[in-house]
């Protein structure tokens, strides 16, 4: 059995506590925060310390008490997801997405979070910043490629998630906007036979950090996944990236007390 029962029993009892969620009235309304251009979104990825290691399981239990009081705290103002990348990534163990009308309200956050008891055995491994656009190209392109483009994506019930940061060299800024429309309805077509596997997010990242943009991804079929890339780096729009990745960030969507058994073993 992977589980000692016994060992398990004061987490278990923990469970029971934890499991009340944050009434809807209380938290923010995540769909909107999600859709809607002009909110800020931040990736901050942390390594765990040796020394979480070495404590006993109350105590990490008791800092992951800790950890739950502070992302429920901050739910009320802002969305955040978890990411478990320990396994998959030496870059990081665990990564928060957080998206917030106010970059500052994704600052508190992490504040409050390094500031936790919790918070002390965690390391920063890397923080982005990018922010929610209206699209630039799809109102130019075809209508049928426009239709295509709302096919919903089904990601799957336990995705991977993957962050890449990119860059573009200033000969694609330089250009003519009706070539560089050309190239990302090219872009649009390459990708398009993965859009249902393959659920996207852009964020525009200029300015904010040293990229240019943060895209992100959920998907359960990292093959489909795999081959979108090759596919994508055979368009001319390709030619432009200056970056791609360094580091590309994966891990699991993973549930506040799914993140919390684990970190608790
Ligand atoms: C599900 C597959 C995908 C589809 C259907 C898709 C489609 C699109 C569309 C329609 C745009 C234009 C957005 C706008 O109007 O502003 C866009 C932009 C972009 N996509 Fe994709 N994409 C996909 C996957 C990817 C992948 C795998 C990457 C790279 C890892 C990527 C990187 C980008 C970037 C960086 C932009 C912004 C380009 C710019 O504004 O210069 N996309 N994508």
């Amino acid at each position: 059995m992977r589980f000692c029962m016994p060992r398990l029993m004061p987490f278990v009892l923990l469970l029971l506590v934890w499991l009340g969620p944050v009434s809807a009235s209380e938290a923010v309304d995540r769909g909107k925060l999600l859709s809607e251009a002009g909110v800020y979104g931040t990736f901050a990825a942390f390594t765990l310390d040796a020394e979480w290691a070495k404590e006993d399981q109350a105590t990490r239990i008791a800092y992951l008490t800790v950890l739950r009081g502070v992302v429920e705290q901050h739910r009320e103002k802002i969305v955040i997801d978890l990411y478990l990348m320990r396994g998959l990534s030496d870059y990081a163990d665990l990564m928060f997405r957080v998206h917030a009308v106010e970059l500052r309200e994704a600052q508190n956050f992490l504040l409050d979070l390094q500031g936790s008891l919790f918070g002390r055995h965690l390391k920063a491994a890397g923080i982005m910043h990018g922010l929610t656009k209206k699209a630039n190209y799809v109102p130019g392109l075809p209508d049928q490629m426009k239709a295509d483009l709302k096919t919903v994506s089904e990601p799957g019930p336990r995705p991977y998630a993957i962050v890449i940061p990119i860059s573009k060299n200033t000969d694609w800024w330089g250009l003519d906007p009706d070539k560089r429309l050309a190239m990302m309805k090219e872009h649009t077509e390459a990708a398009l036979p993965y859009q249902k596997t393959v659920k996207r997010k852009l964020y525009h990242s200029t300015g904010l950090g040293d990229i240019d943009f943060i895209t992100y991804f959920e998907t359960s079929k990292l093959e489909n996944f795999h081959s979108l890339i090759l596919a994508l780096e055979k368009v001319k729009e390709f030619q432009y990236v200056s970056r791609l990745g360094h580091p590309v960030l994966m891990g699991t969507a993973i549930s506040l007390p799914e993140i919390m058994e684990i970190l608790a073993q």
